[in-house]
């Protein structure tokens, strides 16, 4: 049934996921924008996290969230210079298929962080690497769609040291963004 789903969503891409994609790039955006100056003098680095990223472009050539984020990025010099991007995802089609997109995006060599991407399952390892790793400022997009593997233990693991995640589920009306600020 999963299967079925998850086919089905890549194959167009819905208006409720183009608001989801686009709400997620401008909140990141602006993110970014607040927490780049403090960067600069600490960590030089910012991340963007998807632990389900997805194949990266819907069957009808629409871009995903991933490849949104990256042309923003690529558009931003400070973005350019600072930007650590992981992503993730169980699926290895989906993962080869976001690495040859990518690949694609115009000026992506501009980028001094090259994108990482994994493939793996969100599951009790990841939950402690996240509890036990000390982020960077990190913007961390949950999306499982009602797959298994989201626990409250991986959001808190991620937003333990910084302050951004937004999280989308077919079980939740809508996206919830919620944000804590370091004491
Ligand atoms: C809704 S899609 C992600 C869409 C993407 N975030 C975007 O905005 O375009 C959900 C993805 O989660 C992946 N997935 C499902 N269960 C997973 C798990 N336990 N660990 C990692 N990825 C998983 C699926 O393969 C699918 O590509």
């Amino acid at each position: 049934m999963l299967m079925m789903v998850q086919t089905k969503f890549f194959d167009e891409r819905s208006d409720q996921s183009e608001v989801k994609a686009r709400i997620v790039q401008k909140y990141f955006y602006v993110w970014a924008k607040v927490i780049i100056p403090t960067a600069k003098q600490t960590t030089k680095k910012v991340a963007y996290i998807d632990l389900y990223a997805g194949p990266g472009r819907y069957k009808d050539g629409s871009a995903s969230t991933p490849l949104m984020i990256l042309e923003r990025a690529i558009e931003d010099p400070d973005l350019r210079s600072m930007l650590v991007t992981l992503f993730n995802d169980a699926d290895k089609n989906h993962t080869n298929s976001l690495q040859a997109e990518i690949d694609r995006l115009k000026g992506i060599e501009s980028l001094k962080y090259k994108p990482q991407i994994n493939c793996g399952e969100v599951d009790s390892d990841a939950e402690k690497y996240f509890n036990e790793t000390r982020l960077i400022p990190s913007f961390s997009f949950v999306d499982p769609f009602g797959y298994k593997g989201l626990s409250l233990k991986i959001v808190n693991g991620v937003i333990k040291d910084w302050d951004v995640i937004a999280y989308s589920s077919s079980t939740t009306t809508g996206l919830m963004l919620a944000s804590r600020i370091r004491q």
